[in-house]
């Protein structure tokens, strides 16, 4: 699902834990983005706490996903409002209608159709924290999706919590055909979250004794799912070296490839426009944040490039502070 020509390059932007600044950046990534050139919409679907018009300077007045699902109206991208920066749509969520943050997985299904069918080259998604069947699965329409965190540690446990729902409940549903092989893997990941720590290693494993071919595809499967890393709100460069542990922790307990995308530094200049109600990025301004961000948005611009090292990330963010 990436990188398709004519398909919009989607990119999901999770967290485990709240307000870690994932929807800030969702906005800000998504200007820089437009700023570039690069058509983009960014897309609310933070169901149930959906607040990123605010962050993109946007009334609260215009329909949005919420009103979608509850089907009062059916072509999704119609729904886009343009906003101040040029080239950079809005898709709002369900702050016109609250309440939205569990549907069915026909509605569900239906969404991800709709969202194909943006016509813009990025569209950033901003989700709601933690581990909802909705916000995993909207996380899954992209390989490499953004894992947003700060450096404290109850937020990198709830991001690694995160991406071992997602890869367990797509585990599960790959294996779903096969009554006895999900009934097996319910109880596996039941003794699990009892705390014995089974790893995705283990599980294919077990799935191996009773189908090895069901086994094979599914780890291909997930193996292709490759999350980065923004950790934000950051002290100093050095912070950084927390990204390898993250990396080891996620190869060993899931199998799973990840890589730190840029470290964004704490900026007050960040927390004063949220406080004033203004958009961050409507001037361009020069301060750790913005230029963080900037490095980030070039990363993702050069998406064909090899993700740089954990040392290269340090010495780019030395620069920023
Ligand atoms: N790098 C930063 N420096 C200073 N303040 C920041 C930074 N990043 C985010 N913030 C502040 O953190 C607060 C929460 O940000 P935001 O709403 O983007 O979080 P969130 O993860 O989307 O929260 P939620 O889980 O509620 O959706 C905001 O007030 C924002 O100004
Ligand atoms: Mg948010």
């Amino acid at each position: 699902m990436v990188n398709i020509p004519g398909r919009p390059r989607i990119i999901p932007i999770a967290s485990g834990k709240g307000g870690v600044g994932k929807s800030i950046f969702a906005a800000s990534l998504a200007i820089n983005l437009a700023r570039r050139g690069e058509s983009t919409v960014a897309v609310d679907l933070d169901l149930g706490g959906s607040n990123l018009h605010t962050y993109l300077g946007m009334p609260n007045t215009n329909p949005g996903v919420g009103d979608f699902l509850k089907q009062r109206l059916t072509d999704l991208p119609s729904l886009v409002v343009p906003t101040p920066v040029d080239n950079l749509g809005f898709l709002p969520g369900d702050g016109k209608t609250p309440f939205m943050a569990n549907i069915s997985t026909r509605q569900r299904l239906h969404l991800l159709d709709e969202l194909l069918r943006l016509k813009a080259r990025y569209i950033i998604v901003d989700l709601g924290a933690g581990s909802a069947i909705n916000t995993m699965n909207l996380f899954g329409l992209a390989l490499d999706g953004i894992v947003i965190t700060t450096l404290d540690t109850p937020a990198l446990m709830n991001a690694l919590v995160f991406l071992r729902n997602f890869t367990f409940a797509n585990i599960l549903s790959l294996a779903s055909e096969r009554a006895p092989t999900r009934k097996m893997l319910l109880n596996a990941y039941r003794r699990s979250a009892d705390g014995a720590n089974l790893t995705a290693e283990e599980i294919y494993d077990l799935l191996a004794a009773h189908d090895p071919l069901l086994a094979r595809q599914i780890r291909q499967r997930l193996e292709r799912f490759t999350p980065r890393f923004v950790y934000n709100m950051a002290d100093q460069p050095e912070d950084l070296r927390v990204a390898g542990r993250i990396q080891d922790t996620l190869k060993k307990n899931l199998s799973m490839n990840s890589s730190p995308l840029g470290l964004l530094f704490y900026d007050s200049a960040v927390r004063k426009s949220v406080r004033q109600n203004k958009v961050f990025l409507r001037e361009q301004p020069d301060t750790p944040y913005a230029r963080g961000l900037r490095a980030i948005t070039d990363r993702l611009l050069k998406s064909a490039a090899q993700s740089p090292s954990l040392e290269t990330l340090i010495s780019e963010a030395r620069r920023h502070a």
